[in-house]
C-alpha cells in the first residue's frame, strides 16, 4: 500500500521533552468540496485511509469517524505499520468540511516495558498519516489535497500514558474544533516526508480494538476517607465511562485495581502502571467522559472527588479488546469448571488487545511468545483469533534476528530482559503457525512463516552443536513451577534442558511435517533427521531403561508422554504409571509450571487414568485450577496463589490476576472432558471422544469450525450414558464411546448414542487408580 500514499505524515511541532505522560494533540484540516469542482451528488464514495505514529482517533465535521480504539494498534513499528480504512461518504457536507484527529503517545512514544521501561521507543515525534479519497459517480478517483492545510493545538488531554492513565480538562474542550474554521490558537503542522520511514504500511489482518460491552457496577460504596468504591464483578481490560454532575473545575480521580487487599485497592502488582485517570469537570449538563489513550486491567475502581455521594454515581466499565468473533463454548454440570472456563475466556479477551499479551494491568502487557505458544490452541477454539495471530507472527518474523533468534516478546522492547534463545518461548515461531494450520486447514500461514520457522529450528540445531541435546545457556524452563520461590519463578524442579531438548524435538518434527506439506522434500528429510537425532539425544540423556525420566517430576513425565518421546509403548506405559504415582503423591495438586500444566491432564489420560485427571482438575486446594475460583477469581491468575488464602497478595514482584497461560487447560475441557476435537487440519475430521468422570453428569461443547457448527453433549444418569453430536457438512465424524476402542464413523448431521458408564467418582470409597492397580496386581 505504501505506493498508493500521496500524502506525508503531519505532526505537531512538539517533541517529547520529559519522561512522564505527555499531552495529546488535536490536528485538523479544512477543505471545500466545491473548490475541488465537486458537489455532494457527484460523490459515490469517500474513504479515509489513516494511520499514526502514536495513537489516533478521527472526527469529520464534529462527528467521530469509525469506532476503532487504540488505533493503529501495536506492531513492530520499525518494520510494519497498519493503516485503517473508514467510509465517510455520509459524513461529508456541502461547502466547508473539517477533518480532525486526536493524537497521543501510545506505544510509539509513551512508556512501555518493565524494570523502569523506556520512553520514545520508536521516535520522539508523534504524527498522523491521512489520505481522503473520493470516488465520483462518473468513476473518477481523487485524493483531497490537504497538504499544507493541517494545523494543530494542544488537546484537553493534558497527559496520557497507556500505563499511567489519562488526565483530561473538560473546561478546555471546544466542541467547534472540528466543525468550523475558527483560526484561533492553531499552529501549522510540520510535514514529515513519508519516505523518511522504512516501515511497510500494511492493511490489518484482524478486526480492530473496539468497545465490546459495558458493565454496570455490582456494588457502589463509600469507603473511609471519602472515596467511592465500585466493584464491577468482573476483571476486565478497558476503562471507565463517567457521567458526573459536577461544577466547573471539580476534579475527579479514577483509581483502578484487580483486587482488594486489607480493605484497600491492591495496586502493588501494577508496579509502575499507576492506572489513575483524572477528569476536570466542565460543569455542563449531560457531561460524559471516557479516556481515549489509556487502558487498564481492573475489576475495582475508586472515585476520588466525585461530586455527590454514592447515589449520584453514574459510571460504567467499558470492555475493550480486539473485536474477534466468538467460536467456542463449553459448559458442564460442575459450577467450578464453568467458572474456570469463563475465567479463561475473559483472560483471553483481556489479553487480546490488538496483540496477544501476557497481562493487561501491570507495566508489561507485552507479546510474550511463551504465553501464546501454550495458549494458541485454546485461543483458536474460543475465538476467531487467526487474524490477530497472523499479524503478530509477521512481527515475530520481522523482529527475528538473522541467526534465527526469536525475541522473548514481540514486539521487542529493549528494557533489560535477557534476550537469548529460550525454549517454549522462541518455539512460538513454529508452534503458533502450526496450531493455526491445524485449526484452519489453510497452509498459507505455513508458507508465509516458513523461513521464520526454519530460522528458529536451524538456530537451535546449531546451539545443540548438531547433537540434538540443548543443554547450555539461558532458559525459563518450566517457568512458575509452584515449588519455585516467589522471587525466582524460573527455579523449577524440572531440568530446564530437558524442557529445551523436548521442545527442540517437537518443533523439528512440526517443521518436517510443514516442509512435507509444502513439497519441500529435501527440507522435510533434513528436519526429520534433526528431530530424530534430538529425540535420540533426549532418550539417552533423560530416560532410564525402566521408563523413569530424569528430574522425576510430573512435568518431565508429562512432556515425555505428550511429546511422544519414548522409544516403545512399554517404557511409555511405565512412565505413565510413575506419573500417576507422583500426581497421587502430591495429593492431586499442581506441581507443574508454564510448560507442564497445559499438558498434564492429557498426559494422565494417555497414562490411562482420566479419573486422575479429574481429581487434579477438580481439586480446589492450593495449588490447583479451582483454588482461584474458590477465592472468587473471574480471570486466570499468573500464579496459582496470586492471592494467598488469607486474602493477601503473593509477595512476588510478578503477580498478575489476569494471565491466560495456565488457562490452556480449557483445551482439555473441550477436547477430552466434553470430547470435541479436530482430528484433521481444518476440522475436516472430528473426533467425538468424551471422557466422562469426576462426578459430572452433563457437558456441552460447541465450535464454529471452518466446516460449520459442530457440537457435542453428553449426559449421565446413574450408569446410563447418552451422547449427542453434530457433524457439520463437509466433515467426517469419528465417535469413540467411553470405555470402548471401536471407532464409529458418522456422516454430517445429528447423531445420538446410548451406552453405559460407571463413574469412579460415584463411589466415594473408590481408591485412586494407582492403588486399585496395586491391589489388582497383588
Ligand atoms: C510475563 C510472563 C512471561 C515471563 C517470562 C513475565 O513477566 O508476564 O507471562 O512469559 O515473564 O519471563
Amino acid at each position: 500500500m505504501s505506493g498508493d500514499w500521496e500524502v506525508d505524515f503531519v505532526s505537531p511541532s512538539m517533541r517529547a521533552t520529559h519522561d512522564s505522560p505527555r499531552p495529546a494533540y488535536l490536528l485538523r484540516a479544512h477543505f471545500v468540496l466545491e473548490e475541488l469542482g465537486l458537489c455532494m451528488p457527484d460523490i459515490a464514495r469517500a474513504r479515509v485511509y489513516a494511520t499514526a505514529h502514536g495513537l489516533y482517533e478521527l472526527d469529520l465535521n464534529g462527528e467521530p469517524i469509525g469506532d476503532d480504539r487504540l488505533a493503529p494498534g501495536w506492531t513492530s513499528y520499525r518494520h510494519r505499520l497498519r493503516y485503517q480504512t473508514y467510509d465517510v461518504t455520509t459524513q461529508l457536507q456541502e461547502g466547508g468540511n473539517v477533518i480532525g484527529a486526536w493524537l497521543g503517545d501510545g506505544w510509539y512514544r509513551g512508556h512501555i516495558g518493565f524494570d523502569g521501561g523506556v520512553w520514545d521507543n520508536y521516535g520522539t515525534d508523534v504524527s498522523l498519516l491521512l489520505q481522503l479519497e473520493i470516488t465520483t459517480t462518473d468513476g473518477r478517483n481523487l485524493v483531497v489535497p490537504l497538504s499544507g492545510k493541517w494545523e494543530w493545538q494542544l488537546s484537553p488531554i493534558l497527559a496520557a500514558g497507556l500505563y499511567e492513565g489519562e488526565a483530561y480538562d473538560a473546561t478546555l474542550y471546544d466542541d467547534q474544533w472540528c466543525r468550523s474554521r475558527n483560526a484561533q490558537g492553531w499552529t501549522p503542522a510540520v510535514t514529515i516526508p513519508l519516505d523518511s520511514f522504512n516501515a511497510r504500511i500494511e492493511a490489518p489482518t484482524a478486526p480492530p480494538v473496539r468497545e465490546i460491552e459495558t458493565i454496570a457496577p455490582v456494588t457502589i460504596e463509600e469507603i473511609p476517607g471519602g472515596r467511592i468504591r465500585l466493584d464491577f464483578g468482573q476483571n476486565i481490560s478497558g476503562r471507565l465511562r463517567i457521567r458526573p454532575q459536577g461544577s466547573v473545575g471539580d476534579v475527579i480521580r479514577l483509581h483502578h485495581a484487580e483486587v482488594i487487599e486489607e480493605g484497600h485497592l491492591g495496586t502493588r502488582p501494577l508496579r509502575a502502571a499507576t492506572s489513575i485517570d483524572t477528569y476536570r469537570c466542565a460543569g455542563v449538563p449531560g457531561e460524559e467522559w471516557s479516556p481515549r489513550f489509556t487502558i487498564h486491567g481492573f475489576r475495582y475502581a475508586e472515585l476520588e472527588g466525585w461530586p455527590g455521594g454514592p447515589q449520584t454515581v453514574d459510571v460504567e466499565a467499558v470492555v475493550l479488546h480486539t473485536d474477534m468473533p466468538r467460536t467456542g463454548w463449553f459448559e458442564s454440570s460442575h459450577d467450578g469448571l464453568n467458572q474456570l472456563h469463563s475465567n479463561v475466556v475473559w483472560s483471553m479477551r483481556d489479553n487480546f488487545v490488538d496483540l496477544p499479551t501476557d497481562c493487561p494491568q501491570r507495566d508489561e502487557r507485552m507479546g510474550w511468545t511463551g504465553d501464546i505458544q501454550v495458549f494458541a490452541s485454546t485461543a483458536l477454539y474460543l475465538y476467531g483469533a487467526h487474524g490477530t495471530l497472523t499479524g503478530w507472527l509477521r512481527d515475530l518474523a520481522a523482529e527475528q534476528w538473522d541467526d534465527g533468534h526469536v525475541p522473548n516478546f514481540v514486539p521487542w522492547v529493549e528494557c533489560g530482559f535477557p534476550n537469548f534463545p529460550t525454549a517454549a518461548w522462541g518455539d512460538a515461531a513454529v508452534i503458533v503457525p502450526w496450531e493455526m494450520y491445524l485449526h484452519d486447514g489453510d497452509t498459507r500461514v505455513l508458507t508465509e512463516q516458513y523461513d521464520s520457522m526454519r530460522g528458529w529450528v536451524d538456530l537451535v540445531d546449531r546451539l545443540t552443536g548438531h547433537s540434538g541435546l540443548w543443554n547450555s545457556g539461558f532458559q525459563l524452563g518450566d517457568w512458575l513451577d509452584p515449588a519455585a520461590p516467589p522471587e525466582s519463578p524460573g527455579d523449577s524442579q524440572t531440568d530446564r534442558y530437558l524442557v529445551a531438548t523436548a521442545y527442540h524435538v517437537k518443533t523439528a518434527r512440526i517443521l518436517a511435517r510443514t516442509a512435507r506439506l509444502l513439497n519441500k522434500v529435501t527440507d522435510a528429510n533434513r528436519y526429520q533427521h534433526i528431530a530424530d537425532r534430538a529425540a535420540a539425544a533426549f532418550r539417552a540423556e533423560f530416560i532410564t531403561p525402566t521408563g523413569r525420566v530424569v528430574s522425576d517430576t510430573a512435568a518431565s513425565l508429562a512432556i515425555a508422554l505428550v511429546f511422544d518421546l519414548f522409544d516403545d509403548a512399554d517404557t511409555a506405559a511405565r512412565a505413565g504409571r510413575r506419573l500417576l504415582e507422583l500426581v497421587e503423591h502430591s495429593g492431586y495438586r499442581i506441581t507443574t509450571g508454564f510448560v507442564g500444566t497445559p499438558i498434564i491432564c492429557d498426559a494422565l489420560v494417555l497414562a490411562g487414568d482420566p479419573d486422575a485427571a479429574y481429581r487434579l482438575l477438580l481439586q480446589d486446594r492450593l495449588p490447583s485450577w479451582l483454588y482461584p475460583v474458590s477465592m472468587g477469581a473471574t480471570t486466570i491468575w499468573e500464579r496459582w496463589d496470586s492471592m494467598l488464602p488469607d486474602g493477601s497478595i503473593n509477595p512476588g514482584d510478578m503477580t498478575s490476576f489476569n494471565h491466560y497461560a495456565l488457562g490452556a487447560v480449557a483445551d482439555f475441557l473441550h477436547r477430552s472432558v466434553a470430547g470435541l476435537a479436530s482430528a484433521a487440519p481444518g476440522w475436516k475430521k472430528i473426533r467425538f471422544q468424551p471422557h466422562p468422570g469426576g462426578g459430572l453428569t452433563y457437558t456441552h461443547a460447541r465450535h464454529e469450525s471452518p466446516q460449520g457448527t459442530t457440537s457435542i453433549s453428553w449426559q449421565r444418569e446413574g450408569t446410563a450414558f447418552t451422547l449427542q453430536l453434530d457433524v457439520p457438512p463437509g466433515a467426517e465424524g469419528i465417535v469413540i464411546l467411553p470405555g470402548a476402542d471401536e471407532q464409529i464413523r458418522v456422516a454430517p448431521g445429528h447423531h445420538t448414542f446410548h451406552s453405559t458408564f460407571r463413574d469412579p467418582a460415584d463411589d466415594p470409597l473408590q481408591p485412586p487408580a494407582t492403588q486399585r492397580r496395586q491391589r489388582e496386581n497383588a
